[in-house]
């Protein structure tokens, strides 16, 4: 069993650890805080060692009475492997103390590309991931786009992609973050980060695709209109491409999963935790192919499409399995996933 350590137990973190707890081959040694609100009662309350993120915080846990077993300094030296969950920028930070004490790390999508050996995607760079110590899990929209891309180059080749990314404003438990009533160009130029970041994972892509991205009053999924060039392809082609890949599926409107609003409900009604669909569910009837161009509609969960990603991600790291399809059905079955 390898020792991983959740440094920052907030959206990510906490949906991490419980997928680590779910995995045969990993154990969760401890969870970090910096405030002793809800979450860290409910982290306690589950089983996991809590730990200050930040050791000069350690009275506030102690005032609360929230019983803490000390500062992060106090574990790390004996964790395999640290999935830093901090808010985006935190992480950069944390990658020095990870590299001082000598303990491999993942950061999460908020971090830079560059920061680290390599950025992550189970499907594809798994192998060139293989035993790194340093390592980005990347975003959910870059995870999201990922996939379909394998999907797609995986029954002919892409020449092209274009891509609108229209993003929620803020995740269901943040009161700070809009818009409440406008839609928001975000970023207003174009092209928009999204593409580079897919060239963070897929190289050969670098160039080849353009996004453009904007904000609007929603706070349960992402969703992504792609355009992709081809060399020639068909509609049902596509969608065997899609069956054939882990974590992607496609979905009927007129089953009544139109919106999603009702891709929501699904995920509840399969009972999952959190409400959670780490799988990318893509519009089958938006699915077409005029002119060797494939158009088509998905929408991203995102809180939880990136966790499967992290343990695959940590068994690359630490060389635990060295096929990537191997480690993703080992995932996926431990969490229920579809396929
Ligand atoms: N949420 C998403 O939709 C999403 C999707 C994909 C990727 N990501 C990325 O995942 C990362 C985490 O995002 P998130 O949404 O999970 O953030 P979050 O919900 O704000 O959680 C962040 C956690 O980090 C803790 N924290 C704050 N400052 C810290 C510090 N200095 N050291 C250690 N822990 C600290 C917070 O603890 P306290 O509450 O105790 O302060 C909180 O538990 C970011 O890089 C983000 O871009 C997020």
């Amino acid at each position: 069993m390898v020792k991983v350590l959740i440094n920052g137990y907030g959206s990510i973190g906490k949906r991490v650890a419980d997928a680590i707890e779910m995995q045969k081959d990993m154990e969760v040694i401890g969870v970090t805080k910096t405030r002793p609100n809800f979450e860290a009662k409910m982290a306690i309350e589950k089983g996991y060692k809590l730990y200050a993120a930040i050791p000069e915080r350690k009275s506030l846990f102690e005032e609360s009475g929230i019983e803490i077993e000390g500062s992060i300094f106090d574990v790390i030296e004996e964790a395999d492997i640290v999935v830093d969950c901090t808010p985006g920028g935190v992480g950069k930070d944390n990658l020095e103390v990870y590299k001082k004490y000598n303990v491999k790390a993942i950061l999460q999508g908020g971090e830079k590309a560059h920061y680290v050996e390599d950025n992550f995607n189970s499907l594809w760079s798994y192998d060139r991931c293989y035993g790194k110590d340093y390592i980005r899990t990347v975003s959910c929209n870059t995870t999201g786009l990922c996939r379909i891309l394998y999907a797609i180059n995986s029954v002919t080749e892409i020449l092209k992609a274009r891509v609108v990314l229209i993003r929620r404003g803020a995740d269901p438990n943040d009161i700070k973050k809009g818009p409440i009533n406008a839609i928001v160009p975000n970023p207003p130029t174009v092209p928009s980060h999204h593409g580079p970041d897919v060239g963070s994972v897929i190289p050969e892509f670098n160039g080849k695709i353009v996004t453009s991205a904007i904000i609007v009053p929603t706070t349960l999924m992402h969703m992504h209109s792609l355009m992709v060039e081809t060399s020639g392809t068909t509609r049902e082609a596509i969608i065997e491409g899609i069956e054939k890949t882990p974590r992607i599926f496609t979905v009927s409107a007129e089953e009544g999963l139109n919106s999603t609003a009702t891709i929501i409900e699904y995920a509840r009604d399969l009972g999952r935790n959190r409400y959670d669909l780490n799988e990318i569910p893509v519009w089958e009837e938006s699915i077409n192919v005029v002119d060797n161009e494939v158009f088509l509609m998905q929408a991203v969960h995102q809180e939880s499409d990136v966790v499967p990603e992290n343990i695959d991600c940590i068994r690359s790291m630490l060389q635990l399995v060295d096929d990537n399809m191997k480690s993703i059905e080992m995932t996926n079955k431990a969490m229920g996933l579809l396929k």
